[in-house]
């Protein structure tokens, strides 16, 4: 982060959910990292409703453990110090109109005490299925009211509807209670300082914006790998699946980010009207196109650094008839003057032989006509690309001439490393939307229009798949790199994808 960043507004931040995963995993070292880097106000204070019986004195050893074990390296005790005192726990079920009246009294008496200037940051860190609930609630409590001069700001978690019709109707009801400036919706991988730098990278880099469309591009692929299968997730995952779960939210932020136009200015507005227009401007699948533009996949036994993975159908809470794919990958297009006849090629799938997130762009090779008559038999196209994560990086592969008297040819490559040049200070990648929201920048963050945009995309795949039979759902080995049928998608085109095992980095393939 940004450590000349001046400290977020003075707020109360009241975390739903605050026994929850989320919040032990990746909110409370955000907070901490937040406060190592001083970007946390003096007049500050965190209220944790949750229905467990505890007080504040066990609320506050919680944090600290649940620090400890986010392995979020050396704890200082000082900071732990200033952010338990500042924290406090209040019981309540969230359907309960009660618990609201007891969280606006002691609002007031934390505001007054940590003089925290009436500014209220309510995080919704629960199931999805409460959220317009608690908003409803808010609203009818008051607590959401923006009166002399405080601001009252709501961040609702991922998943924002489970299709388009739901989605729509969630930003109906919400809206109904807030107005859309006072809505954060997180997508967290806009936390990721690798997927905000591809901002950065296109529209500050002169060089790349002339080469950045159709005339230069052969097509780009989308890669989110995780090496990881389903774990103790069964329940929310075999209910969602890799398209709802991934797609519409986290693979699309690559792909907007990377085939948007330059916005006016570096404005919340301007970038994320740009992004709403490259979903727009998706060609929509036909039930055809869904059919065979679209490789869906469950992952069977296998094993993966020498552990052996059971099959998702016998992970905890699947059934064991599950038809939920946990891997798919699809071809799109973009009709657009930038982008038409550039194929995007995106995949996404648990249980994979790697982790592994990139951006993938493929400029069009040279003409040959040069090296017919050298040893040479063919040239390496040129890869662009954007290493999200585990690596943080940016590879640019080149042809370069092997030294020695014949014409020989290899693939090289220049790579700048974030931790080359950049002292990267712990991250979960809630620290920048938390401070975010504190400072009223909803850049990061969707509006109701990307939500919907990015829903109505993959609607018609949802709506074919739903007619389809599935018996034939195609299993792929845990520990590989996904169906064979998701290389023929791109065979197909007389392209491949770029591996996702080993340690190739960079490395053309
Ligand atoms: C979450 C999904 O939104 O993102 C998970 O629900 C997925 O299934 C996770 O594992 C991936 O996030 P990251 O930051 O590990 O790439």
């Amino acid at each position: 982060m940004e450590s000349q960043a001046r400290p977020g507004d003075p707020c109360v931040l009241v975390i739903f959910g605050a026994a929850g995963d989320l919040t032990k995993r990746l909110l409370v070292p955000a907070l901490y990292n937040l406060r190592r880097a001083k970007l946390l106000p003096e007049t500050f204070a965190v209220i944790g409703v949750s229905r467990d019986d505890i007080d504040n004195e066990t609320f506050r050893r919680d944090f600290g453990i649940s620090l400890r074990e986010s392995g979020n390296g050396e704890v200082a005790d000082a900071d732990l110090v200033w952010l338990a005192e500042r924290l406090y726990h209040l019981q309540g079920e969230f359907t309960d109109p009660a618990a609201y009246k007891n969280l606006a009294k002691l609002l007031v008496k934390t505001d007054k005490s940590h003089r925290t200037g009436g500014n209220y940051l309510f995080y919704l860190a629960t199931p999805a299925r409460v959220f317009a609930l608690i908003v409803q609630q808010l609203g009818d409590s008051g607590l959401v009211r923006e009166e002399d001069g405080h601001w009252r700001r709501v961040i609702i978690e991922k998943p924002f509807g489970a299709d388009l019709a739901s989605a729509q109707a969630l930003n109906r009801d919400i809206l109904g209670v807030l107005a859309e400036s006072q809505i954060y919706r997180i997508d967290h991988y806009l936390g990721k300082e690798t997927v905000q730098n591809i901002l950065v990278f296109r529209f500050a880099n002169g060089i790349f914006e002339p080469l950045w469309n159709r005339d230069h591009i052969d097509h780009v692929q989308i890669t989110v790998a995780e090496a990881l299968d389903v774990g103790r997730r069964g329940k929310f995952y075999d209910a969602t699946g890799a398209l709802r779960d991934m797609v519409p939210n986290h693979l699309f932020q690559l792909l907007t980010l990377t085939a948007m136009e330059p916005p006016t200015c570096f404005g919340a507005e301007a970038v994320r009207s740009e992004k709403a227009k490259v979903l727009d401007a998706v060609q929509a699948f036909t039930r055809e196109d869904a059919r065979c533009n679209v490789v869906r996949a469950q992952y069977g036994a296998g094993s993966l650094e020498n552990k052996c993975i059971v099959p998702y159908r016998r992970a905890e809470n699947v059934a064991v008839d599950s038809q939920t794919e946990t891997y798919v990958a699809f071809k799109l297009t973009i009709d657009s003057w930038r982008w038409a006849g550039v194929p995007f090629y995106l995949r996404t799938g648990k249980a994979l032989a790697n982790r592994r997130t990139e951006v993938v762009i493929r400029f069009k090779q040279a003409p040959y006509a040069l090296f017919r008559d050298t040893p040479i038999s063919r040239l390496s196209p040129n890869d662009l690309i954007l290493h999200i994560q585990p690596e943080e990086a940016v590879t640019l592969g080149l042809s370069a001439k092997v030294p020695g008297p014949n014409v020989q040819m290899d693939g090289v490559e220049m790579t700048f490393n974030y931790r080359d040049y950049f002292k990267v200070a712990p991250n979960t990648g809630y620290e920048t939307l938390i401070y975010d929201c504190m400072i009223g920048d909803p850049m990061l963050f969707q509006r109701a229009d990307n939500i919907e945009a990015g829903w109505r995309v993959v609607q018609p795949v949802l709506d074919a798949w739903a007619e389809d039979r599935v018996a034939d759902l195609l299993i792929y080995p845990a520990g590989s790199s996904g169906p064979i049928e998701a290389d023929a998608l791109l065979a197909r085109d007389s392209r491949h994808w770029r591996s996702i095992k080993g340690n190739d980095h960079g490395k053309l393939s």
